[in-house]
């Protein structure tokens, strides 16, 4: 029989994301909220795993993990040879997480499966569900890794060789989780990727639509600067005599924003997210001070000066004041990464025959489809969140009707991409 609108069980769905939502549970302190913090490679995150996996093996997936602990679930098609229809996200979270951002993806493929199962439905192509190890980059410093390694865009070695902030490697973490799995960890091009996430940001809510068609994810870039000063004590150390390192953090972080103001290098957005000083005390001048910054960019040619003008006055700051010394670390970079017309033709259609208002938007976050744009055509569908679509955070929600209607129009979307008999 041949279906052409796949509608899923929105009840199970719901189950399910609120099910992995207590794995990692907290109680938050700032919002009186349950959060999640499932930080890649914990044992937080370990569970989440194996209870997808065997979320997984009940819908009569067949699943492998590979060296860089992605897993994939395999359901076959009826041509055994065809390259797979694959979705997927990751189940990783910041630490101050709600329920929704990757799980929605991860969550919503297996629904899909589970509700291909009940109606008997079979494809020509094989589905994959793919979990995607380190989306968010908070724990070892670089974003997407997962997926990265898999599309090939980054090695197994760099990747194995990245230490969190206790200088704990993710490759030790991936032996001591039992998630350094056997398959090889680059990924055979599929068929075509779709990839089901929240918006994480108002455009669908102010615009009163249900579903984003998302054309692409703009640049990021992700560096770590360190600065040398001198500790100094508070009360007898007179100030053209200092070298404060928290002052040149400071000056950083006004600097990017009137980067950010000037407008000189388009759409440019600029967060430090981390900023820490040492020794951390009340009356001595901070000898070092440690801080991220986060530029995202649709233009690559704007996110490439916004670069070098970060660079340069970071080589101000030396000159400015004898004693400081500045280093950078590059954690992460991608560029703007378009996705396929095609796909997101078959989204905007499968929205449309789900009765379904639609746009089409560019993503502001990262997401594992970046990555695996690389190996085959790809695109998103976005669903919208609540509270201006606020994520990171336990505020973070999206009604369960709307998770519904995204895993719907990604149900149709797959089924139309892997094709049926
Ligand atoms: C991923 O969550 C990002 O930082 O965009
Ligand atoms: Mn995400
Ligand atoms: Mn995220």
């Amino acid at each position: 029989m041949t279906e052409h609108l796949i509608t899923v069980d929105g009840a199970r769905l719901w189950q399910s994301l609120m099910d992995l939502a207590e794995v990692g549970a907290y109680d938050d302190e700032r919002t009186g909220l349950r959060g999640v913090n499932r930080l890649a490679l914990t044992d937080a995150d370990a569970a989440g795993r194996r209870l997808v996996i065997s979320w997984m093996e009940r819908a009569g997936l067949t699943v492998r993990v590979d060296r860089m602990g992605n897993i994939y679930g395999r359901r076959e098609g009826t041509d055994p040879g065809a390259r797979p229809a694959l979705t997927g996200s990751h189940i990783d979270s910041v630490a101050t997480a709600g329920a929704f951002d990757g799980c929605l993806g991860v969550l919503g493929g297996i629904e899909v499966v589970r509700t291909l199962n009940e109606r008997g439905i079979t494809t020509r192509r094989p589905l994959e569900v793919a979990v995607f190890t380190e989306e968010e980059g908070v724990r070892f410093g670089t974003d997407m890794l997962g997926s990265a390694v898999a599309a090939g865009r980054l090695s197994l070695e760099y990747a194995h060789a990245l230490t969190d902030r206790h200088g704990v490697t993710l490759g030790g973490e991936l032996a001591r989780t039992g998630f350094d799995g056997p398959a090889g960890e680059r990924l055979d091009p599929p068929h075509a990727y779709v990839e089901c996430h929240i918006e994480q940001g108002p455009v669908l809510a102010q615009a009163g639509v249900e579903i984003g068609v998302v054309t692409g994810v703009q640049g990021i870039s992700w560096q770590e600067i360190t600065i040398h000063g001198r500790a100094a004590h508070a009360g007898t150390t007179p100030t053209e005599l200092r070298a404060d390192a928290g002052l040149a953090a400071a000056r950083v972080v006004v600097h990017l924003r009137a980067m950010v103001d000037s407008g000189a290098y388009g759409e440019l957005r600029a967060t430090v997210g981390h900023l820490a000083v040492h020794p951390d005390l009340t009356n001595i001048v901070p000898a070092r001070a440690e801080l991220t910054v986060d530029l995202r960019n649709p233009d690559d040619a704007q996110m490439a000066r916004a670069e070098e003008d970060l660079a340069a006055f970071l080589c101000t700051l030396e000159d400015d004041r004898p004693g400081l010394s500045v280093s950078t670390r590059r954690m992460a970079r991608t560029a703007h990464v378009p996705f396929d017309d095609g796909v997101r033709k078959v989204i905007a259609e499968a929205a449309g025959d789900h009765g379904l208002a639609h746009l089409s938007l560019l993503s502001g976050a990262g997401h594992d489809a970046q990555e695996i744009a690389a190996l085959c055509p790809t695109a998103m569908i976005f669903v919208r969140g609540e509270y201006d679509g606020i994520s990171h955070n336990p505020r973070e929600y999206s009604t369960p009707e709307a998770c519904a209607h995204g895993v719907d129009v990604l149900a149709t979307t797959l089924l139309r991409l892997a094709g049926q008999d």
